[in-house]
């Protein structure tokens, strides 16, 4: 090889190592104990069956026993089944809630109780807990045996099939369909604790250079759950993978691994993988056009694994399963580490329903500040002051609004978290109040390692109270991080919590200004030369709970106490931002999670969308991707496109690795810059539109960003579509994901028109358009009887924007009708929770808009008073062309114009606007046009 060859070959080689996934840090299925173990059991193994049933308290109990059959088998496996019974309870709840829970039977002493995640499940679900009264026995109509059935709401049952046992919810009547069952392909296996008597492989397990003991033995559980009716399968975060579920077994499918639920720091994570990146929640959900769709929770914080069973999996056993051959279905087999089983079924039927019964345990998620769902300005690293401050007046010079600055890791001094580097930050806090002047924010990083470092005042108060996650043998866990040797608090432990939240109190946190919020980043928790980068799972948490069975929720953890501190710095009065890395259940009433670590690649602008709307679907509404992408240089085309994107994304902001060329908007010349420009300003304009959504799903549940499915539940073509998304009911926006695009094909759903958002051209619904690509935006429509509020007054921020007036835009469906929506309080305090905000109905209807009000009457109502007034009503598809529009009663006559919208692509259409009526948003009021 000659001198120049060679040099190429090793900055190939370097490039291949920096730039690719390193696949070997992490384990796979078959080198995980637990999941090898779980995916070599055949269908219809578990002889377990279900006896000495009864109802106590409300609740339907019951034992699983071993069947003799089963004891014999298992007695030649390599992990006997231990024959200890396991409980088995079933409670109901309201809104056709079934929850199900097994666990060891503690009367017969297993020395240590197994981990159930506590601080999820909302105190107020557990309050609509119905009294399950009375279980009656019937045959099978199928011949599979007795079943104990109970009501589980209008419509619905539980029922216990005994041997093999099988939890199922069914339509009611002896030959209500099934919606959902566990068991049914007999997998369940549960191995129970043990003491270690003899030296085996039970009680370590390896990985690379990594030993973890294993105090108890192998404790996994594992089983299948059916989904009926179903033709898709969606949910269980957080993959960069399809929004429709691939099978990962089953005919056809070759060497899939699982879907992998395990929180981990993925360096350059692929762009379509079943590998389990930043955070999880085990909800699937499924959906078909004949039923709807249904939802399956398993509430465990031990590393799960998923597979989603193709058809024809288990033909070979169809003769010792007895599964319904007249429904629909598909299957899936559930494996974890470690915990208990705690599921919960949801019925639907549709797929908001699903969603509503899930926030219902889990929470809504909370309400954002007005400013956090504007645009973010981010970057590895903003330098020093100097730095900031000449982003900030960029953004101002070339008119491009921003709510919030960004600070990552090495604004601290040498990564202690809540310090400066002084001599980057000399005055942090005149910094926050120089941006605050102008109605912007910042916000820091706080990472969960700690820098073991005794002149530190957070590791010298944690190490003397003994708050740090201890490692196997008692000490200090002690792992390498961005502040090299760390350690880690122990999250698990309120009292632990309630210290660090006290951290950010402005006395405590030096040179933080009431503007300054926060990112928790690394929390799965990320240990550089931890087993898979991140934490033994042997090491130990508050009430000896090992790392096994907590993993998955220690971000989640951090994420509460964080966003607790915000509350408590000002005392109940602001709402907290705070953005997290790592999820889990719950996440969604602290805070907004990214989506990590991304490329500037076509493809991983692609998989933005499925990554969002998977999470949308799983309660977390508040998500967004790095715009840019994280890891390399996005060419320009790339970025434009990202910003147009993301400008929909729930959470808005541009990000980069500190290894990348700097690229802020201008920095592409000018019509690239006014491109971004025009994405941004799309984003502000449609503001008044997304808090009114952000507060839907803080009352319902129903996320802002919405696969199409959610609003066209029995449209097929809408099923697997995840290049297009909803934002609310009324928009749809399709991203553009090829380089130099001529044409995009976009389907619209529906038999009603939408209308082309920039020019108000009308498209059939039902219909896939191959639409012209054009460069300065890509397709967004608004769909035909809607009504959507916005703000179209260019500004600085958010801050500038309060007083301005409204833009209605009317979208008339073929009844010429349309409502909508506009929500608005003070976009900071909790005060909207005593009702102090204004919640609107429009309507149109016979020729007249009216508004009136939403918001319940009495309590708090009146506290926030707003003199906005709405400056211009556009009306789209409307004919004939009307005369005169007057404000009733007093018939006071407002200018109308009739014109093109705006020309683009050669389609324009001619649409009303309705010049300053000057109604105020507050008021309730009539225009009648005509
Ligand atoms: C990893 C995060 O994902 C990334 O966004 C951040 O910039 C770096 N850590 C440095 O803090």
């Amino acid at each position: 090889m000659g001198q120049s060859m060679s040099i190429f070959f090793v900055i190939f080689l370097l490039i291949n190592c920096v730039f690719s996934w390193k696949k070997d840090e992490f384990r796979n299925c078959n080198q995980t104990p637990f999941c090898k173990r779980a995916r070599s059991r055949k269908p219809g193994a578990c002889s377990l069956f279900a006896t000495d049933i009864s109802v106590r308290e409300g609740d339907l109990v019951a034992k699983l026993i071993q069947s003799e059959k089963g004891v014999e088998n298992s007695e030649n496996q390599e992990h006997p089944i231990t024959s200890k019974p396991l409980v088995l309870t079933l409670s109901i709840y309201q809104d056709a809630v079934l929850r199900l829970k097994i666990d060891e039977d503690r009367s017969l002493g297993p020395r240590k109780k197994r981990f159930e995640v506590p601080d999820v499940i909302l105190p107020e679900f557990l309050e609509k807990r119905l009294w399950l009264q009375r279980v009656k026995e019937e045959e099978s109509h199928d011949g599979s045996g007795t079943l104990s059935i109970f009501y589980l709401s209008d419509g619905y049952e539980g029922v216990i099939r005994h041997d093999p046992f099988e939890v199922f919810v069914r339509e009611s009547g002896k030959n209500g369909k099934k919606v959902l069952s566990l068991n049914s392909n007999g997998l369940f296996d549960f191995e129970q604790l043990k003491d270690k008597k003899e030296e085996n492989e039970d009680w370590e397990e390896r990985f690379r250079s990594h030993t973890d003991t294993r105090p108890y033995g192998p404790q996994s559980i594992s089983f299948d759950v059916s989904f009926y009716e179903a033709d898709f399968v969606y949910g269980i975060p957080e993959h960069a993978t399809s929004l429709a579920l691939k099978p990962t077994r089953g005919p056809g499918v070759e060497d899939s691994e699982p879907y992998r639920l395990f929180n981990l720091d993925v360096f350059e994570y692929l762009h379509d993988s079943p590998f389990g990146l930043y955070g999880t929640i085990p909800l699937m959900i499924s959906h078909g056009n004949s039923r709807g769709s249904s939802g399956f929770f398993w509430l465990t914080a031990a590393e799960m694994q998923i597979d989603v069973l193709g058809p024809g999996w288990n033909d070979e056993f169809s003769s010792v399963l007895r599964l319904p051959s007249d429904q629909k279905r598909i299957d899936t087999f559930w494996m974890t580490e470690a915990g208990v089983v705690d599921a919960f079924f949801f019925v639907g039927p549709g797929p908001k329903d699903v969603v509503r019964q899930y926030t219902g345990v889990t929470g809504t998620p909370a309400l954002p500040q007005l400013f956090a769902i504007a645009y973010h300005q981010c970057r590895w690293n903003y330098r020093d002051e100097e730095d900031v401050y000449n982003v900030d007046s960029k953004f101002d010079e070339h008119d491009i609004p921003y709510d919030v600055l960004w600070l990552d890791i090495e604004h601290t001094d040498g990564k202690r978290y809540f310090t400066w580097d002084r001599a980057l930050f000399p005055n942090p806090d005149e910094m926050q109040t120089k941006l605050a002047a102008k109605g912007r924010h910042m916000v820091t990083i706080v990472d969960p390692h700690i820098k073991r470092d005794d002149s530190y005042y957070i590791h010298k108060e944690a190490s003397q109270k003994g708050y740090y996650v201890k490692d196997a043998t008692g000490k200090d866990f002690d792992g390498w991080c961005w502040s090299g040797s760390s350690s880690y608090l122990d999250m698990l432990n309120p009292e632990i919590r309630s210290w660090w939240s006290g951290k950010f109190s402005f006395d405590n946190y030096i040179g933080s200004t009431p503007s300054l919020h926060i990112w928790n980043d690394m929390n799965e928790p990320s240990v550089f030369n931890g087993p898979e980068v991140s934490m033994p799972r042997d090491a130990l948490h508050y009430g000896d709970v090992e790392h096994r069975e907590l993993h998955n929720a220690y971000g989640y953890y951090f994420h509460m106490a964080t966003s607790d501190g915000l509350v408590k710095r000002m005392e109940g009065k602001e709402r907290p931002f705070v953005l997290s890395r790592a999820f889990f259940p719950g996440s969604q009433r602290y805070g907004a999670v990214w989506t990590g670590d991304n490329t500037a690649e076509w493809e991983h602008l692609r998989v933005s969308v499925p990554m969002i709307l998977t999470l949308s679907l799983t309660g977390i509404s508040f998500s967004g991707a790095d715009v840019g992408g994280f890891f390399g240089n996005p060419d320009t085309e790339l970025l434009v496109r990202w910003y147009q994107l993301g400008a929909y994304y729930p959470f808005f902001r541009g990000h980069a690795h500190h290894d990348t060329k700097r690229r802020e908007p201008w920095l592409f010349g000018e019509r690239n810059m006014e491109l971004m420009r025009e994405a941004i300003h799309v984003r502000y304009m449609l503001l008044p539109y997304f808090y009114t959504l952000f507060r839907e799903a803080n009352t319902s549940g129903i996320p802002v960003a919405r696969p199409l499915w959610m609003e066209y539940p029995s449209d097929v073509n809408t099923f697997s579509n995840d290049e297009a998304f909803m934002v609310g009911d009324a928009l749809l926006v399709q991203g553009i994901y090829t380089e130099r695009a001529k044409h995009v094909p976009v389907y619209l759903p529906g038999d009603q028109s939408w209308f082309d958002m920039k020019t108000g051209a009308a498209y059939k619904g039902g219909a896939t358009h191959k639409l012209e690509a054009l460069e300065d935006s890509i397709p967004a429509f608004q769909r035909a009887g809607t009504i959507i509020p916005r703000k179209d007054r260019f500004r600085r921020s958010t801050t500038q924007m309060e007083n301005d007036p409204y833009t209605l835009v009317i979208a008339l469906n073929s009844s010429k009708a349309a409502v909508g929506e506009l929500y608005v309080d003070n976009g900071k305090s909790f005060e909207f929770q005593q009702g102090a905000y204004i919640h609107r109905r429009f309507k149109f209807w016979n020729g007249k808009l009216t508004s009136s009000n939403l918001a319940p009457l009495g309590s708090g109502h009146n506290k926030f008073a707003s003199e906005c007034i709405v400056e211009r009503i556009i009306l789209l598809g409307l004919s004939p062309q009307p005369k005169t529009a007057l404000i009733e009663p007093a018939n006071q006559k407002v200018d109308i114009e009739w014109g093109p919208l705006l020309l683009r692509g050669g389609k324009s259409s001619s649409v009303l606007t309705i010049r300053k009526p000057n109604v105020r948003i507050a008021d309730d009021w009539t225009i009648k046009i005509s």
